[in-house]
């Protein structure tokens, strides 16, 4: 899954990185604008991979059936209107049931009418998303996997061509848990592939894909009772030495951050003091560090998911909400 700008990696690049991967069965994107850049991305590379637009395609309208026919993208069908529409113009496309989630997709109890309907021109791929694929025992993710298994058994028997998924990186990483090999033969990993497991109470041996680095501006020492940002939230209990971080919210680093944050810099943790403000972050400075330095604000050191549990949000959300400011470097 490439969403959101590959989770805020930057979409060119992830695809560049992924696309000859071997076993890689196609990519995955939210709307048909990510739709149609990755698809310019990969006639770059002399690629036709599947794209799969998984909600920008609904409600179909007639526009979009010129745009994915022009450029190959494979609609995500999560509605029986939005079903009739596709059959009619014979656009590749997948399907998606809701199990549970109560998002998108065609409930159960249309089985028999989707059967009947897809007969003429079956989808691709038969899917449904999981809405608490790390806890595959509760009684949301039992119910979801039973709605499956007969979705998958009675389509399947009809139409054995179809490929079916269920799994995200939840699900992938307690695969054992869901025996997801018997549920699908494809994945559709997101937050896995830029290294995060999604949730902090999942253990995984992930790397983090992305480091985000923020430069020292400026260093100043403070004395007993002087205060430091907006509101002067922060009160110096004794002489400090303050620097000076150009970077805050509007590079995507939440004002939950305030007074409670930690950045990593030669070797040691130190605390952030004060607001978040727009550019700039204050934290306590050792006194080796000088103006120029780069410091880490999450990465190897720092992981997405403790800035999420901070900031009362997941990784999926401190990665997607990195601004256009934040100059994106790449490295081999
Ligand atoms: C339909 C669908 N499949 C797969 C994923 C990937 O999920 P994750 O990032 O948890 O691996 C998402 C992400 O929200 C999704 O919406």
């Amino acid at each position: 899954m490439i969403k959101a700008n590959g989770y805020g990696h930057g979409l060119s690049w992830v695809i560049e990185n992924l696309y000859d991967q071997p076993h890689l069965y196609g990519f995955g994107v939210a709307t048909l604008s990510e739709a149609l850049k990755a698809r310019i991305v990969l006639n770059t590379l002399q690629s036709s991979l599947p794209i799969l637009v998984f909600s920008g395609a609904t409600p179909l309208e007639e526009w979009m059936i010129e745009e994915l026919k022009k450029n190959k993208l494979r609609p995500v069908i999560t509605s029986i209107s939005d079903l009739k529409k596709i059959l009619k113009y014979k656009i590749p496309y997948d399907l998606k049931f809701n199990t549970g989630m109560n998002r998108l997709g065609i409930e159960v109890k249309e089985l028999s009418k989707v059967k009947k309907l897809i007969t003429p021109f079956p989808p691709i791929t038969v899917l449904t998303h999981l809405a608490q694929a790390y806890r595959p025992r509760s009684s949301l993710s039992q119910l979801q996997k039973k709605n499956w298994i007969k979705i998958k058994s009675e389509i399947e028997i009809c139409f054995p061509e179809i490929e079916f998924h269920i799994g995200n990186t939840g699900a992938i990483l307690k695969e054992k848990i869901w025996n997801l090999d018997s549920l699908g033969s494809i994945v559709r990993p997101g937050i896995g592939l830029y290294g995060s497991s999604g949730d902090l109470h999942t253990e995984s041996s992930l790397k983090p894909v992305m480091s985000l680095f923020a430069q020292i501006l400026s260093l100043r020492e403070i004395s007993k009772n002087d205060r430091v940002g907006y509101d002067g939230t922060y009160c110096a209990s004794k002489k400090e030495r303050i620097a000076q971080l150009g970077i805050g919210y509007g590079d995507g680093i939440s004002r939950l951050y305030s007074d409670q944050g930690e950045v990593f810099h030669q070797k040691k943790r130190a605390k952030l003091v004060g607001r978040v403000s727009m550019d700039l972050l204050s934290v306590k400075a050792q006194p080796s560090w000088k103006v120029g330095q780069w410091v880490e604000i999450f990465g190897e050191n720092i992981t997405s998911d403790e800035i999420a549990s901070l900031t009362q949000t997941i990784s999926y959300e401190v990665l997607t909400s990195l601004t256009d400011r934040v100059q994106r470097v790449y490295v081999d």
